[in-house]
């Protein structure tokens, strides 16, 4: 579960993106950030499954990076944060900090397609990058017996082809909630 200080730094980071939204700024120079309810979905969700190993495909500046370190302290786990632009990182880097959650963090500047094949197999992972990339990132990962994969924007950004490809993966299970922007929960055998 959140505690308090997750919460506050959650609610900071969302207030600034709802501001950049109101005030339109230029695409780039706006965040795009992580549902504070989709947070506390995923950090009692790791928790809960008691998920070690866990990756977070697109940190940007932290909300779903807190929301899994939150998850990995409790589970005696460790996340690696993947995320390619560096300023977006290094503010995240600084937020986990803060939050005492660095030691269970392991931040990658990179694409997520170099890093990913390369990681130990996950046992949780969260994807919220680029949605062109959900596809062939999920046929990417290197995932453990019983992995949970949680994709973000399904919904928001209708994202019918990852949902049909996941749900193809031979024994996986799979379920669309209604959560934050939408996210797809699949569980693979
Ligand atoms: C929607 S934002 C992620 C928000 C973040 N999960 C949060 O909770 O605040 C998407 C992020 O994915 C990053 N990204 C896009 N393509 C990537 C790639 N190939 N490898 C790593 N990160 C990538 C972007 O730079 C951006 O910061």
């Amino acid at each position: 579960m959140l505690d308090t200080a997750c919460r506050e730094a959650i609610a900071r980071l969302w207030a600034r993106k709802l501001d950049q939204d109101a005030r339109k700024l230029p695409k780039a120079q706006r965040h795009r950030n992580l549902h504070p309810a989709t947070a506390e979905f995923v950090c009692a969700l790791a928790t809960g499954l008691e998920s070690r190993n866990l990756v977070d495909v697109g940190g940007s500046s932290g909300i779903s990076t807190i929301a899994l370190a939150a998850a990995a302290r409790t589970t005696n786990g460790r996340v690696v944060s993947i995320e390619i632009e560096p300023a977006r990182q290094a503010e995240a880097r600084a937020t986990l900090a803060e939050l005492g959650l660095d030691a269970v963090t392991r931040f990658v500047l990179d694409d997520a397609a170099r890093v990913l094949p390369a990681l130990e197999p996950a046992d949780f992972v969260m994807l919220d990058c680029e949605k062109d990339d959900y596809v062939g990132f999920f046929d990417l990962l290197r995932l453990a017996r019983g992995a949970v994969v949680v994709a973000d924007n399904v919904l928001s950004h209708g994202l019918t082809e990852y949902v049909a490809h996941v749900r193809r993966r031979s024994g996986a299970e799979s379920v669309t909630l209604p959560i934050g922007k939408g996210i797809e929960v699949t569980r693979l055998p």
